[in-house]
């Protein structure tokens, strides 16, 4: 053999590796190499999350326990937490209960179900808990149907109580003047 044949010989063998190699490199062949960062329990884009682990409870602590009835006011009544209800409100509600929290919100009328008037007895007579409730969980109909949305993903459990704090004030505004005394 020539030293060309030789050298053509080294240069198609070198070259049939580089191409083996590139088929690696560039996942046509996929190969699961083993990566530190793999070797844990984790779950791709669009996969469905782990489900939480048994008797983990959430950071801020648990907002109610269920079937244990309509949780406890823990916030306040104060400026503050009313104010932040105002703006809540006036973010996540407004659309459908309306300006004056009288159920007739721009897309209220749209809906089959007409929201709940705020200021009204029935919302008033409800506890802080039940309100809450209403807020976290919706309100469907017995066809599965949604009245309410659920909006605890919204809204954190402070958010929720601000809220019925505010909700509170309503009842108040909308009063009816009381006869001044003779
Ligand atoms: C998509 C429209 C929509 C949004 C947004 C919405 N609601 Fe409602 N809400 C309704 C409807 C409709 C009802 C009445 C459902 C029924 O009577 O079955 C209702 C009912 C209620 C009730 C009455 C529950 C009861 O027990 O009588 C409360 C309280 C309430 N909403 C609070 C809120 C608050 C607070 C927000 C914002 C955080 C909010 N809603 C956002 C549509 C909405």
């Amino acid at each position: 053999m020539s030293f060309y044949q030789r050298l053509v010989v080294v240069i198609a063998f070198a070259a049939l590796l580089l191409g083996v190699l590139t088929l690696f490199s560039y996942d046509i062949v996929k190969i699961d190499w083993i990566s530190f960062m793999e070797i844990q329990p984790s779950f791709k884009a669009m996969e469905n999350p782990l489900p939480v682990a048994a008797r983990s409870i959430p950071i801020e602590g648990a907002a109610y326990i269920p079937g244990q009835g309509a949780p406890v006011n823990p916030v306040k009544s104060d400026p503050t937490s009313v104010e932040r209800g105002r703006v809540l409100y006036s973010v996540t509600c407004i659309q459908c209960h309306g300006a004056k929290a009288d159920g007739n919100g721009i897309i209220g009328g749209a809906l089959v179900f007409q929201p709940a008037n705020l200021t009204g007895d029935v919302v008033q007579n409800k506890p802080d808990g039940s309100l809450f409730l209403t807020i976290s969980n919706g309100i469907q109909g017995t066809g599965g149907q949604i009245h309410m949305p659920a909006l605890n993903e919204n809204l954190t459990v402070r958010d929720r109580w601000d809220l019925v704090n505010y909700i509170r004030t309503l009842k108040a505004a909308a009063a009816p003047t009381p006869t001044p005394q003779p």
